[in-house]
C-alpha cells in the first residue's frame, strides 16, 4: 500500500434473515453450522469512511458522530488487521460511520456496520475484492454482514468443507424480482439494547439448549421451500414458513440457559396481530420475524400493507412503523 493517507467509502444497508444463522462451528474461521437467507432491505444505509495513515497511532471509530466504545473499536480493529494483512501495511484507520437509523436494537446495524466496513477498508488500502471475496472478509465482523455486501434476496450458505472455501454469501435474486413484497418494520417503545452480542449468545445456544439439535435437522427443508417460494413469488406458501422459522429461533433462545428473551410485550403482541390478521383473512396474508432485538419485520404484500400497518400501529408500545422493500447492497460511494 502507498504510504500517505489513503481514503474511500462505502456505503450498504442492513438484511433481515428469513432463515436465520444462528451457531459458529469453525470460531477461527467464521464458519456457519447452517445456511440463511435473507433480504437487504431499502432505505436504511450505513456509510463509512476509512482513512489508512502513517500518522495515526491506533484505529479510531466514530460512530453517529461520537467516539465508540472501546469493545467496538476493538472489533473493528480485528477487521482491519485483515485488510492490513492483505494490504501489507500496518497503518493505523481513521474510521467514520454512520447509520440513517437506531444502532444496536435489532435492526441489525452490525450487517451494514461490517459489511461498510470492509468495503471501504479494502478499497482505502487498495485492494481490489471482488464480492465475494469482500462478503467472505465481512463475516469476520459479524456473521451476517456477508449478505449484506449483496442487494435483493440472499443466501449464505455454510458449505461442508472444513477450510471454508464453499462459505459464502450469493445473490439469488435482484430486489426487483419481487416488488409488491413489503416489510412493515414495527419499532416498539423501549427496546432494550443488546446485552450478550449475537456472535457469544448463539455459541450459548449451542451448549445448552436442548432444540438446537432439531433445528439443525429441519432447517434444509425449511430452506428449500423459503427459496422455492420466494423464487415463485408465493406468499402464501412463503409466510407461513417464515413464521415458522422465527419461532424456531425463538424456542432455541428462550430454551438457552441462561434464557435469551430479545423480544417485549409489544414486540409479542406483534406476533399475535399477525397471527390475528391470518386467522381473520383464513389464508396467509403476513409473516413475522425478528433477529436478536424487539423490533418486529412483517412482511406482507403491497396490497395489504395498508391494512396491516393499521392494525400494527394500534397496538400502544409500537412508536413507530416502516415501509421498507428489497434494496440495493453495497457499493462505493
Ligand atoms: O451477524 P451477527 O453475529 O450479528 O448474528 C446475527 C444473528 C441474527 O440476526 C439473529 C440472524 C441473522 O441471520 O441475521
Amino acid at each position: 500500500m502507498q504510504r500517505g493517507k489513503r481514503s474511500a467509502s462505502y456505503e450498504t444497508s442492513p438484511n433481515i434473515a428469513l432463515v436465520k444463522y444462528w451457531g459458529v462451528r469453525d470460531p477461527a474461521r467464521a464458519l456457519p453450522y447452517n445456511s440463511s437467507l435473507s433480504v437487504t432491505l431499502d432505505r436504511l444505509r450505513t456509510r463509512t469512511r476509512v482513512e489508512f495513515s502513517a500518522e495515526l497511532d491506533r484505529d479510531t471509530l466514530t460512530l453517529n458522530g461520537r467516539p465508540a466504545a472501546p469493545a467496538a473499536t476493538a472489533a473493528v480493529s480485528a477487521l482491519l488487521d485483515r485488510v492490513r494483512n492483505a494490504a501489507r501495511t500496518t497503518d493505523r484507520a481513521r474510521v467514520v460511520s454512520r447509520n440513517n437509523f437506531p444502532t444496536a436494537s435489532g435492526l441489525a446495524s452490525s450487517a451494514s456496520g461490517f459489511a461498510a466496513l470492509a468495503g471501504a477498508a479494502t478499497a482505502a488500502a487498495g485492494l481490489r475484492f471482488s464480492p465475494q471475496r469482500l462478503s467472505q472478509l465481512a463475516r469476520f465482523g459479524s456473521g451476517s454482514a456477508c449478505r449484506s455486501i449483496f442487494g435483493g434476496f440472499v443466501e449464505w450458505r455454510a458449505g461442508r468443507r472444513p477450510d471454508g472455501r464453499d462459505c459464502y454469501a450469493r445473490p439469488l435474486y435482484p430486489a426487483r424480482h419481487w416488488p409488491q413484497l413489503v416489510d412493515v418494520v414495527a419499532l416498539v417503545a423501549g427496546a432494550p439494547e443488546k446485552s450478550v452480542r449475537s456472535a457469544v449468545a448463539m455459541q450459548a445456544t449451542i451448549t445448552t439448549s436442548p432444540e438446537y439439535a432439531r433445528r439443525l435437522r429441519e432447517l434444509p427443508r425449511r430452506l428449500a421451500g423459503i427459496r422455492r417460494a420466494i423464487g415463485r413469488r408465493d406468499a402464501e406458501a412463503l409466510f407461513p414458513l417464515v413464521m415458522e422459522e422465527c419461532d424456531s429461533f425463538r424456542l432455541v433462545c428462550e430454551t438457552t440457559r441462561p434464557s435469551l428473551d430479545y423480544l417485549t410485550a409489544a414486540s409479542r403482541e406483534v406476533l399475535a396481530a399477525v397471527r390475528a390478521l391470518n386467522a381473520e383473512a383464513g389464508r396467509p396474508v403476513a409473516a413475522y420475524t425478528h433477529d436478536a432485538g424487539a423490533h418486529v419485520h412483517v412482511f406482507t404484500l403491497e396490497r395489504e400493507a395498508r391494512r396491516v400497518r393499521e392494525r400494527l400501529r394500534a397496538i400502544a408500545g409500537v412508536e413507530r412503523t416502516l415501509l421498507l422493500h428489497a434494496g440495493a447492497g453495497g457499493r462505493r460511494v
